[in-house]
């Protein structure tokens, strides 16, 4: 079904809660509704597909269509005695996923618990959190090509996985919409526990063989602990990427602050944690105006009313400039900026 607005406010479509209007702002319920939304739309009018709005930042009016997706469903296949693939609508809610799985006994995304945002936009910066990411549940994607009408099929290694990164965020921004995410789960327990914070919350609360739930509430304690609830404070989780540095980089900066927080990531390279180089500048919990740093994750950009996405852009300008005067690293944004009707990540 496809319901149609014309000059509508986007302040509950965006988890900063920026109160920006779209020209026009149109729900589609179903893949078969995706050819005739494209009839209508002129060659220069810009589109946007919109999700949960949760990882989004609007500096102004949306001069264009957003097209928001909630397209629903959850199927089951079992694909052999151990594994089951979960087909997933792209407007699923992408935490209603999570406890789908729990409840059903499917290991691979508990530790994914309370991201907020919905199914479809999972895979375009391909979202983690506590030693998970979604790329290793991952099966494939369906999505809808807005240059030519096809329908395309991604599998793991096409989609370019990385850290909150995919070809949806590089080459393919913007000209694909994403219907529905294909996720092969496990039902032998393997549970991931080397996160350090969750390994300590397990520690402290005598968890040593816990169960999927318990993982989940774990998850969801520690996150209500230092995360905003959006619907409280306006916010899009962590407004930074943590920043990736050579072995030489991280060398010189761990002379320099020996109680440096940092991880070895994947490739073995040094990821730097952003919420301590904004900490150690004194920024965590700053205010300026509307806007502001969490008191509990200076990593985290809060709207406490009213601010406006300009507003934002220039407190996030502000953070970049003191942490590259301190340390030589230019933070790069992980919340996607809606800049004059064109997508961008500074
Ligand atoms: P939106 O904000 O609606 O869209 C994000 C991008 O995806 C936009 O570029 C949009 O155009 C595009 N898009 C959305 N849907 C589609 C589609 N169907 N087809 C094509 N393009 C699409 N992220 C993490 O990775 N880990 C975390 O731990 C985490 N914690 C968070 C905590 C809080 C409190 C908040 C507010 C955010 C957090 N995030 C986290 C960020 C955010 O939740 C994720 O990025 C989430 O996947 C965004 O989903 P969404 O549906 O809200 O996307
Ligand atoms: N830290 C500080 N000060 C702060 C915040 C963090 O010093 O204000 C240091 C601490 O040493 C802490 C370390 O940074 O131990 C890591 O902090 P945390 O565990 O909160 O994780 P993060 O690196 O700040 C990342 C993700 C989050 C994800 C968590 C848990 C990014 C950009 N952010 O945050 O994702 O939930 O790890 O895995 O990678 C998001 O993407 O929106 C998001 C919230």
């Amino acid at each position: 079904m496809i319901k149609k607005y014309s000059d509508y406010s986007l302040k509950k479509y965006n988890s900063f809660g920026i109160d920006a209007k779209a020209n026009k702002f149109i729900t589609f319920s179903s893949e078969v509704d995706i050819p005739e939304l494209f009839l209508n739309i002129k060659e220069k009018e810009e589109v946007l597909i919109l999700g949960g709005g949760s990882n989004i930042l609007f500096t102004s009016d949306y001069n264009g269509i957003i097209l928001k997706n909630e397209i629903k469903g959850i199927d089951e296949e079992q694909l052999n005695e151990n594994e089951v693939l979960l087909s997933i609508g792209a407007g699923e809610v992408w935490d209603d996923v999570v406890n789908y799985t729990v409840q059903k006994n499917y290991y691979g995304i508990e530790n994914l618990s309370l991201i907020p945002g919905n199914m479809g936009a999972a895979p375009i910066q391909n979202i983690g959190a506590y030693g998970v990411e979604l790329k290793d549940v991952f099966y494939t994607l369906e999505c809808y090509d807005i240059e030519n009408g096809e329908k395309r099929i991604f599998n793991l290694d096409e989609c370019k996985f990385g850290y909150r990164d995919s070809i949806f965020k590089n080459e393919l921004k913007g000209k694909i919409i994403i219907t529905k995410v294909n996720l092969k789960l496990s039902k032998i327990g393997k549970l991931n526990t080397n996160y350090i914070s969750l390994k300590n919350y397990l520690i402290e609360n005598n968890l040593t063989t816990p169960t999927l739930s318990q993982i989940r509430e774990a998850v969801i304690n520690i996150r209500n602990s230092k995360l905003p609830d959006p619907k409280k404070l306006g916010n899009a989780g962590s407004f930074f990427k943590n920043p990736i540095v050579t072995k030489k980089i991280y060398d010189e900066l761990n002379q320099k602050y020996p109680n440096l927080s940092y991880f070895i990531s994947e490739d073995g390279l040094y990821k730097i944690s952003a919420g301590w180089l904004i900490e150690k500048c004194g920024l965590k919990g700053i205010r300026m105006g509307n806007v502001g740093t969490h008191v509990n994750q200076a990593l985290v950009i809060v709207n406490y009313g009213g601010a406006t996405g300009e507003e934002i852009l220039k407190f996030v300008e502000n953070i970049q400039t003191k942490v590259f005067n301190e340390f030589g690293i230019l933070l790069e944004p992980e919340v996607n900026i809606i800049n004059n009707n064109q997508q961008e990540n500074l």
